[in-house]
């Protein structure tokens, strides 16, 4: 199959948008770009396109998908807000979409389960994109990202088309994505003290974003088989090369005879590893002082070019954890122990 690369212009996106719905709802797969990363779109209530998306991705079919929206209220399409729910779940829409916050909520029995796969809670999220926006206004768009399965999410068209080249018929370029990290899901519970969030995966909206809303509590313990955040699989997010993550200097010993790739976060620095060996390849991700923001965007940029420059081992530095490094971290600790295994 062509894979054909349309640009989603100033000008002329809509026209794009158009291009894009016509092979969706054909049943047919198009990868479109996010503020977070770029998504792997099929229509949501056509259950043989979604099959799609998992053949293509070589993803297993116990991992759910996310289902994007294009208004507020389509959430009613796909999901059933619980009474005791609705206002806490008003409150992170009205703050927090569009944007980067998915949403787990019952289910509405005409989601097909393999978008869920069985489970009776949906993932919803509005993007703040205009394109995957303005696709989901015409009909819920199951998008997981646009990688195949246990590899990093590509937050440019280019790292689509490395990912699913000759697998899909259309990708949309819609620049690189403005948050470059996964959106943070939650999961709003009802308890005995009031209204909590269980962060399912840290992302773009932080754990301190999420606390002025409600308490936050950590993800229940699951079994292999059964997975509530199938994202927290920890096999997820990592590179090809094997990844070692460093908390200081003095904790990496290279060894001889070893090509060593350096992800360092602002380069020089006090707690840089620039000096600590030759290093075959170095991907800075935010030069000088040093911002998270700026490093969560360029993360996956980086490990892509560490991947593709040949090393054996990529090192990595550590970002402290506050706001978006909470998510980085996660991502390289994943990657991390990935390779362990
Ligand atoms: O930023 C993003 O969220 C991107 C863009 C494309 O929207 N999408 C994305 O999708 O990261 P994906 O499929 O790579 O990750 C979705 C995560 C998976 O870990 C999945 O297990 C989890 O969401 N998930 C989906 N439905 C769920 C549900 N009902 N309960 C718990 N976790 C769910
Ligand atoms: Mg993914």
């Amino acid at each position: 199959m062509d894979t054909k690369r349309v640009v989603a212009d100033f000008e002329d996106w809509r026209e794009v948008v158009a291009e894009a719905v016509a092979v969706l709802e054909d049943g047919g797969l198009v990868a479109l770009p996010t503020e977070t990363v770029y998504g792997l779109a099929a229509d949501a209530f056509n259950a043989e396109a979604v099959a799609k998306v998992f053949e293509v991705k070589e993803r297993p079919s116990f991992d759910p998908l996310i289902v994007h929206i294009g208004h507020k209220r389509d959430l009613e399409i796909v999901a059933d807000v619980p009474e005791e729910l609705e206002e806490i779940v008003d409150e992170l829409i009205a703050t927090y979409w569009p944007g980067p916050l998915t949403l787990v909520l019952p289910k509405k029995a005409s989601v097909p389960d393999l978008v869920t796969s069985g489970l009776d809670t949906v993932a919803v999220r509005l993007s703040a994109h205009e394109v995957m926006r303005a696709v989901a206004r015409e009909m819920p768009i199951a998008a997981p990202s646009a990688n195949r399965f246990g590899r990093i999410s590509p937050t440019s068209a280019d790292a689509v088309m490395a990912e699913l080249d000759g697998k899909i018929p259309m990708v949309v370029d819609g620049g690189a994505c403005r948050d470059g990290l996964e959106s943070t899901i939650v999961a709003p519970e009802m308890t005995e003290k009031g209204p909590v969030l269980r962060l399912l995966r840290p992302g773009p909206v932080s754990r301190e974003d999420l606390r002025k809303i409600a308490k936050v509590i950590k993800p229940k313990k699951t079994k292999a088989d059964h997975i509530e955040a199938p994202g927290q699989v920890e096999s997820h997010y990592a590179p090809e090369t094997p990844l070692i993550l460093i908390d200081k200097p003095a904790d990496f010993v290279p060894e001889a005879g070893v090509k060593y790739g350096l992800l360092s976060y602002r380069g020089e620095g006090n707690s840089s590893l620039m000096e600590a060996t030759e290093w075959a390849h170095i991907e800075i991700m935010s030069q000088g002082k040093g911002k998270l923001a700026e490093g969560a965007v360029r993360l996956f940029f980086c490990l892509r070019n560490l991947d593709a420059a040949g090393v054996d081992v990529i090192v990595s530095e550590s970002v402290s954890e506050t706001g978006i490094g909470v998510a980085i971290m996660d991502r390289l600790r994943r990657a991390a122990a990935a390779t362990k295994k």
